[in-house]
């Protein structure tokens, strides 16, 4: 991972504009997901940093996007540069931060380059149905798995295939199994949203609803209520929440089970990556650490 780190700070100071650097300094790492996958993928590939690095910046830069368009003043525990710079600054940056892990990402085979650029335009469709979507409450399964597919999955899934493509080993494997790693990650997400709290996300919490977002735990819970429960749950979409009606939603969630729901199901799509990638207990172990986390 050290490696990535540098030659992400390469490709920043190769911008070559100190406004860039300082504030790109100020945005938190995260959990680089993305690079440790393409690492474990590609281990002794001279390119695999590098790819690591561009995957990196094309995912801070649709984040810095999106804190804008979700008006988000925290991520990774550390204020947005939206928060702090203004809208107009993070949405210059993310430009620059991806035009410039193109610029990287046009060098490598054409499969690969077109494997990461397409999952692009994959994950802003996500994006923007995601946006849609939270403008009424969405209590349909598969219309949410299929945003979420976009949304997050397809650069997951991206970063395995176009690795597995540089390493010369199976693409379709690892491309089932940075897709299904992906949803599962991204249903985790949503169960912490609810279960977990703010000093520990980095972020508020239960702020998924409050943005409109119906998540897969709201899905199965609206499924489980009767219609005057119904009509409470849909009452409270979108709005800001006080305590009464977030103690409300998580007892009712736990009567109906629906965190277990999401779980179970979150389950299922890690244990199909791992079928995908059989044997590789270094993947494997990617999954257990994804579905065990706290934050
Ligand atoms: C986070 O979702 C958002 C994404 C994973 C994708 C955002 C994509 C874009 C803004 C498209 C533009 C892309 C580029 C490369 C410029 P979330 O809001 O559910 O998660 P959060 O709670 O972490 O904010
Ligand atoms: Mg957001």
């Amino acid at each position: 991972m050290q490696r990535v780190e540098s030659e992400i700070a390469r490709l920043i100071k190769e911008i070559d504009y100190d406004e860039v650097t300082r504030l790109f300094e100020m945005l938190s790492g995260g959990k680089r997901l993305r690079a440790k996958l393409i690492l474990k993928i590609a281990p002794s590939h001279e390119k695999a940093p590098l790819l690591a690095a561009i995957v990196e910046l094309i995912h801070g830069a649709s984040l810095l996007h999106d804190d804008v368009i979700d008006e988000a003043l925290l991520r990774r525990g550390v204020p947005s540069v939206n928060a702090t710079e203004g809208s107009k600054t993070a949405v210059m940056l993310g430009d620059i931060l991806y035009s410039k892990a193109f610029t990287e990402l046009v060098e490598f085979d054409k499969d690969i380059a077109k494997a990461v650029a397409s999952s692009v335009t994959a994950l802003s469709k996500g994006e923007m149905q995601d946006v849609k979507m939270a403008e009424n409450f969405n209590s349909d399964e598969q219309t949410y798995l299929d945003m979420l597919y976009l949304k997050t999955a397809t650069l997951i899934e991206a970063a395995a295939v176009a690795s597995a493509l540089l390493s010369g080993k199976d693409a379709l494997n690892y491309g089932i199994y940075g897709r299904n790693l992906g949803l599962s990650f991204q249903i985790i997400d949503d169960i912490l949203d609810i279960t977990s709290d703010e000093a520990t996300l980095g972020k508020p919490a239960m702020n998924d609803f409050v943005e409109g977002k119906c998540t897969l735990p709201y899905i199965y819970l609206y499924e489980a209520l009767d219609e005057k429960d119904k009509k409470r749950l849909v009452d409270a979409h979108a709005k800001k929440i006080d305590k009464e009606e977030s103690a409300w939603i998580k007892s009712k969630m736990q009567e109906h089970k629906s965190i277990e729901k999401s779980f179970n199901l979150a389950k299922v799509l890690s244990d199909e990556a791992s079928k995908a990638v059989e044997g590789d207990t270094e993947l494997i172990q990617i999954l257990q650490s994804m579905i065990q986390r706290s934050y």
